[in-house]
């Protein structure tokens, strides 16, 4: 069987239900420019990251899994000239290491999975940003909460609850940007062209009565539960701006993702002895 997420997201540029405006409007909260540094784990096809390296000219190393995608974003970022900035990383982001306080931000939109949900996620990204840098994690929360009892929370909270959940890991909440239904509907309405044609094409395929199933499965939970209930929002959370010890042992050194590039955290601090300035203005305002 094809992988059903590459057939139903063939048509996204970005995998979740967002626009570019509202990434950029993430990195103007960020206020990202040229000499920002950012890890985008789990980024897909690279929407999101294309979107950020093109409106401030800020490096970005993506991390992803899967193959496909990782083919498809590394030939959106060669289409739009942006091989200087964007690097994709094809790996399990639980076997990459993250290096400590090496980015001014670390994202994750859809995809807190990975780490067990919202807490695992937090705990596995704030350590490798500078201090005053920044996470940023796209999650769902629910509208109603309480839930009504037939419906499994999935791990999601309400958007205090998730709020909360950011203050816990020692994040200062700095900002939401949230999913509109319209943002909802036109990242479902994908699903269901890319899946309806792929049905379309393919409807001797073994596997087609199991797409389909998929397909419409989805599209019912969605009209009958999520869409009245389930928000979506990017949620920006600031590191304490105390200076952690390890920011100056020197391990950010060589990073893999940017050679020979001076440690974000190492910005933060100060000028390095070369006389190397580099401050964004993120490190600035941490300063
Ligand atoms: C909802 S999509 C979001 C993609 C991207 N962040 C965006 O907003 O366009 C979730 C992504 O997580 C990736 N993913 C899932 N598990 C992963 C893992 N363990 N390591 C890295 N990427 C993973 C999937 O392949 C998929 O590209």
């Amino acid at each position: 069987m094809p992988w059903f997420f590459a057939t139903a997201e063939h048509d996204h540029f970005i995998q979740n239900p967002t626009s570019p405006e509202k990434i950029r409007r993430v990195g103007e909260l960020l206020r990202l420019d040229s000499q920002s540094r950012l890890v985008d784990v789990a980024c897909g096809k690279g929407g999101p990251a294309i979107v950020l390296a093109e409106a401030f000219g800020c490096r970005i190393v993506g991390v992803e899994r899967a193959p496909v995608f990782v083919q498809v974003a590394r030939k959106r970022i060669a289409e739009a000239g942006l091989e200087s900035l964007i690097e994709v990383i094809e790996r399990d982001a639980r076997d990459f290491s993250l290096e400590p306080n090496a980015f001014d931000a670390a994202l994750c939109l859809g995809a807190s999975f990975i780490w067990d949900g919202l807490d695992g996620t937090l705990a596995a990204l704030a350590p490798a940003v500078r201090p005053g840098g920044h996470v940023v994690v796209g999650e769902p929360f629910w509208r109603q909460w309480p839930l009504p009892d037939e419906i499994d929370p999935e791990g999601f909270t309400s958007l205090p609850g998730t709020i909360e959940r950011f203050q816990a890991a020692g994040l200062v909440p700095m900002g939401l940007i949230a999913a509109s239904e319209d943002d909802w509907d036109r990242y479902e309405s994908l699903h269901w062209r890319a899946l309806e044609d792929w049905l379309a094409e393919n409807e001797d395929d073994p596997d087609a009565d199991e797409i389909r199933g998929l397909h419409e499965e989805a599209r019912d939970q969605y009209l009958r539960v999520r869409r009245g209930l389930l928000g979506w929002g990017m949620f920006v959370g600031r590191t304490s701006r105390t200076v952690r010890i390890s920011a100056w042992n020197g391990v950010g050194k060589g990073s893999s993702c940017f050679p020979g590039g001076r440690p974000a955290a190492a910005r933060a601090a100060g000028p390095s002895a070369s006389g190397d300035e580099g401050a964004s203005p993120t490190s600035r305002a941490a300063a």
